[in-house]
């Protein structure tokens, strides 16, 4: 069965993993190289294998992830669906179960938030493993520009972590941002993204939570089953 090993090894799919993230730093994109495929495919695999997904399927995902984003060596809009498009024939060749191609390319083509729904615990896992990768690692080197929005969030976050807690049925993405930017601008960007996230969790059947600095800022965990503040006389 054709593995993350071989996927990795694969010299068609590391020149457009090279090609992709080429074309991004053109349009002035943060990271989009091999240190973003890897975060994805490894915190995919970390989703999956947390929840208690079978083996094949946590490999299947960190292939997924590793190779989400090939779509952008063609052009941004609508990367997902070229990125598809272009993994089917190679995995193909490599001669992966078709099975297991559509899991792969279900999840490629539904990663974002523009033309995607999460739509198996692969696409899902990934999903919410490519919109939890804002880091200072993403500005490039030498690069920060800060009229850039973009630039200024990814700058201020210095640390950040994915952790599921399979009994509760939590994923919590949390991470510490400093003054180089601020919660408003995060959301600014990531609105939608969130949004995305909170669905993928539910698809999996758990919570999304988002702590910013250690506070929650999104409270539909510690808000369900409560009654609304009733309004003072
Ligand atoms: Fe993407
Ligand atoms: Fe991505």
């Amino acid at each position: 069965m054709v593995n993350l090993r071989e996927i990795k090894a694969n010299k068609e799919f590391s020149t457009l993993i090279e090609w992709a993230n080429k074309c991004m730093e053109a349009m002035g994109y943060t990271e989009h190289g091999i240190r973003h495929c890897s975060y994805v495919s490894e915190t995919t695999r970390k989703i999956l294998v947390e929840l208690g997904y079978p083996e094949r399927i946590q490999e299947l995902g960190a292939m997924a992830g590793w190779l989400h984003d090939i779509g952008n060596s063609v052009n941004r809009k609508n990367h997902g669906l070229t990125g598809a498009s272009l993994a089917f024939p190679i995995l193909m060749k490599m001669g992966m179960d078709i099975e297991e191609i559509c899991m792969i390319t279900g999840a490629i083509g539904n990663h974002e938030e523009e033309t995607g729904c999460p739509v198996s615990e692969i696409s899902a896992a990934l999903i919410i493993a490519d919109k939890s990768d804002a880091h200072k690692t993403r500005v490039r080197r030498g690069k920060y520009n800060a009229d850039d929005i973009h630039d200024r969030v990814n700058y201020a976050i210095k640390q950040s972590e994915v952790v599921v807690d399979a009994d509760r049925k939590r994923i919590k993405y949390s991470f510490k941002m400093d003054g180089t930017s601020s919660i408003m601008e995060f959301m600014q960007i990531y609105m939608s993204r969130m949004v995305m996230c909170e669905k993928a969790a539910r698809f999996l059947g758990c919570e999304f939570q988002i702590l910013v600095n250690g506070q929650s800022i999104n409270n539909h965990v510690a808000v369900r089953g409560t009654k609304p503040v009733e309004e003072s006389a």
